[in-house]
């Protein structure tokens, strides 16, 4: 079964790469960063606090969730455009800090992994925790201003400091939580895309799976 992890920071190209990787490869794509703006949807939705552990813990494993190529539904509803939206994004990163949420995720992906018979899979901690046997482990870098300036293209409706403010909060997050913090994996096999095409990248990735 074919596994490659990609991890790294918002806006090092993670879901363009990931996604051109498995068309290239032939495997089915995984964004798991999806899955936590899910749950953090979900708890908005039932008027649940996402920062209240506790309460979200106890409902993470009832969260139906289907995770497309171009769509998302939690619970029966279409949640694809909240999901990107400003009020998940600011407050997934305190759901992702949730073990609990981590453990529940990580039981999913692998359940996930294991009826697609392998894939390539987007994440923080996808080398690192959830497969630490993947072939291979990829992660992407890129400077903070390409980072900050590529979200701000994805995101229209907020200018470039906004993004980069957001950004640098959420790598803090992201690196210092206690659960799986973002880290690299001492194995992984490191890109910093700031000036490479997509082409180029999957280009990269392509001749380390080779060698
Ligand atoms: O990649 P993204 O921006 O959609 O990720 C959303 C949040 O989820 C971000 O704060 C990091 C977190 N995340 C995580 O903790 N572990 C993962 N495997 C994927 C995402």
């Amino acid at each position: 079964m074919r596994i490659i992890a990609i991890d790294g920071p918002a806006g090092s190209g993670k879901s363009t790469v990931a996604r051109a990787l498995a068309v290239y490869l032939g495997l089915d794509y995984l964004d798991t960063g999806a899955m936590y703006r899910c749950v953090t949807f979900a708890a908005m939705r039932r008027g649940i606090d996402p920062a209240d552990a506790d309460v979200v813990a106890r409902i993470v494993g009832d969260i139906v969730m289907e995770i497309g190529l171009q769509a998302a539904t939690v619970d029966g509803v279409d949640a694809t455009i909240e999901i990107r939206g400003t009020e998940v994004s600011r407050a997934v990163s305190v759901v992702a800090s949730n073990p609990v949420v981590r453990a529940e995720m990580v039981r999913r992906q692998r359940e996930w992994v294991g009826s697609h018979g392998g894939g390539v899979v987007e994440g923080r901690d996808i080398g690192s925790v959830v497969f630490p046997d993947a072939e291979l482990k990829v992660y992407l870098t890129a400077d903070p201003e390409v980072r900050a300036e590529r979200r701000s293209k994805e995101v229209s409706d907020l200018d470039y400091e906004t993004v980069a403010v957001d950004i640098a909060r959420r790598d803090a997050l992201d690196q210092s939580r206690e659960t799986s913090p973002l880290v690299v994996a001492g194995d992984a096999f490191v890109v910093d895309t700031s000036s490479l095409s997509v082409e180029e990248i999957v280009a990269i990735i392509a001749r380390a799976l080779d060698d």
